[in-house]
């Protein structure tokens, strides 16, 4: 299965992209936490993707086109992969569309995870993430079962994301309003696109994603 995850910053894609790679062994690939992992370890593209992360601004198309296109190459993804943060703008689905037609492949599904902006805003101040395996908490939402301490690998490195203050997070959100919500209709115009409520507490949203791509999903809480 080829399928991306669409939604603005704080939706829940890495939460449902890294449950969806457990459950179903489909991979997420997520260009932001590749983008991070190439400013930690201060490569060249690091380098050049810096300024725009901490402006809440979007990375050059060139830049993450070339590291999907290398990417979706790899052995690992020859099954499938999920998209998690990409395509961001349409010449970016446009450049998405050609790599799939160069390896014979084509793009199964895209589902849109639809919140609002206030509940992002609240969201993404709350968001902690265990620096060891990348494992995602809410300290309002979904805290760790022990406080500072990740359920999945046993850390204690729980961090807060640079671009998770307020004024980088305003300018994300008019980033994905201007430049990533034309691919809504970009995506429905070709009968792909999906709507999942993400407003839903964790394991509905999972639910309704599973629902929406196909693949067997554990029922909602209350049914
Ligand atoms: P990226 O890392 O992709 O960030 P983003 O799109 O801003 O999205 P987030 O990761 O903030 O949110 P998410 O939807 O993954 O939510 P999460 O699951 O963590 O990109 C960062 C930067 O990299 C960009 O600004 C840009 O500069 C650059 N970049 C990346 N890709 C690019 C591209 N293709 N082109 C150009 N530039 C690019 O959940 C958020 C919080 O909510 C967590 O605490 C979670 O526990 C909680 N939560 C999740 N679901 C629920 C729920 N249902 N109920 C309650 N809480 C929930
Ligand atoms: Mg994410």
């Amino acid at each position: 299965m080829i399928a991306i995850l669409l939604g603005p910053p704080g939706a829940g894609k890495g939460t449902q992209a890294k449950r969806l790679e457990e459950e179903h062994g489909i991979k997420q690939l997520s260009t932001g936490d590749m983008l991070r992992a190439a400013v930690a370890r201060g490569s060249r593209v690091g380098k050049l993707a810096r300024e725009a992360m901490e402006a809440g601004d979007l990375v050059s198309d060139q830049i993450v086109i070339q590291i999907i296109a290398e990417r979706i190459t790899e052995p690992d993804c020859a099954n499938g992969f999920l998209l998690d943060g990409f395509p961001r703008t349409v010449a970016q689905a446009g450049a998405l569309d050609a790599m799939l037609e160069d390896i014979g492949k084509r793009l199964d599904a895209v589902v849109e995870i639809a919140v609002p902006e206030d509940i992002l805003v609240k969201r993404i101040s709350g968001r902690i993430s265990c620096a060891d395996c990348g494992a995602v908490y809410n300290e309002y939402f979904d805290p760790p079962k022990e406080e500072g301490r990740c359920d999945r690998c046993g850390g204690t490195n729980l961090v807060r994301r640079k671009d998770d203050n307020p004024e980088t997070v305003r300018q994300r959100l008019v980033a994905y309003r201007e430049q990533t919500a034309p691919l809504l209709p970009y995506y429905d115009n070709k009968g792909l696109l999906k709507r999942v409520d993400g407003t839903q507490p964790i394991d509905k949203v999972a639910h309704d994603i599973d629902r929406a791509l196909g693949v067997v999903g554990l029922a909602p809480p209350d049914c």
